[in-house]
């Protein structure tokens, strides 16, 4: 059992990751257009197991650590539905990751979710400080820490899922974050 809430936002529940959610995560995660900007630790062409190990070996166990949270995103119209996952993690400079399934995107609905476990960042872990890293071409993805109120740090490159891009890491403090609420 996880030891960290279900949190909820205006349409969405956002629930523990488990390993029940390993079918649906495999579905709806392993599409170019969800994993082309993330970080080639990402397999691809994705295994046919590929989200049974993500859980299994690598999210679990973190969480378990008491090192990584992770959520799966639901509708609160469709509960039984997993349509995304977003994840809080303390990790140098890579404080939080997210996906949306496809069908799901352009609904401002990361935009609920990362509010959500930005506040649960702050307030609940009570961290000083939020890192993320992006691919410079993630339009979806810069807008969403423009529209959080974060600072670009750094440039540099990655390797990515889709090859090497320009690398952002954007950051927010506590402070900069109570601010901007
Ligand atoms: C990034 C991602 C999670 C955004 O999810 P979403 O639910 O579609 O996001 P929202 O609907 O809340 O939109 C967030 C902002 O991005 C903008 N946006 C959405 N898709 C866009 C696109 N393809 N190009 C440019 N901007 C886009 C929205 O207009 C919105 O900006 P606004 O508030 O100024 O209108 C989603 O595109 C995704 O899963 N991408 C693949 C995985 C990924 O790249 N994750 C992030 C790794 S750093």
């Amino acid at each position: 059992m996880a030891d960290y809430p279900t949190l909820y936002t205006e349409r969405l529940i956002l629930k523990p990751l488990e390993l029940a959610d390993a079918e649906a995560i495999q579905q709806q995660f392993a599409h170019w257009e969800v994993v082309r900007y993330l970080n080639a630790r990402v397999p691809w062409p994705y295994p046919v197991d590929g989200a049974l190990h993500y859980l299994q070996d690598i999210a679990l166990p973190a969480i378990a650590r008491g090192e990584e949270w992770h959520w799966s995103l639901r509708l609160k119209s469709a509960p039984d539905q997993l349509i995304g996952n977003i994840s809080l993690m303390d990790e140098q400079d890579n404080n939080r990751g997210f996906w949306m399934g496809l069908p799901w995107q352009g609904q401002g609905l990361m935009a609920e979710a990362c509010a959500q476990v930005t506040r649960y960042w702050f307030e609940d872990l009570g961290r000083d400080c939020l890192r993320v890293p992006k691919a410079s071409p993630n339009l979806a993805s810069r807008r969403l820490s423009e529209r959080n109120g974060m600072r670009l740090i750094r440039i540099d490159d990655d390797e990515f899922v889709g090859g090497r891009y320009a690398r952002e890491t954007w950051e927010i403090t506590r402070k900069e974050w109570r601010r901007f609420k």
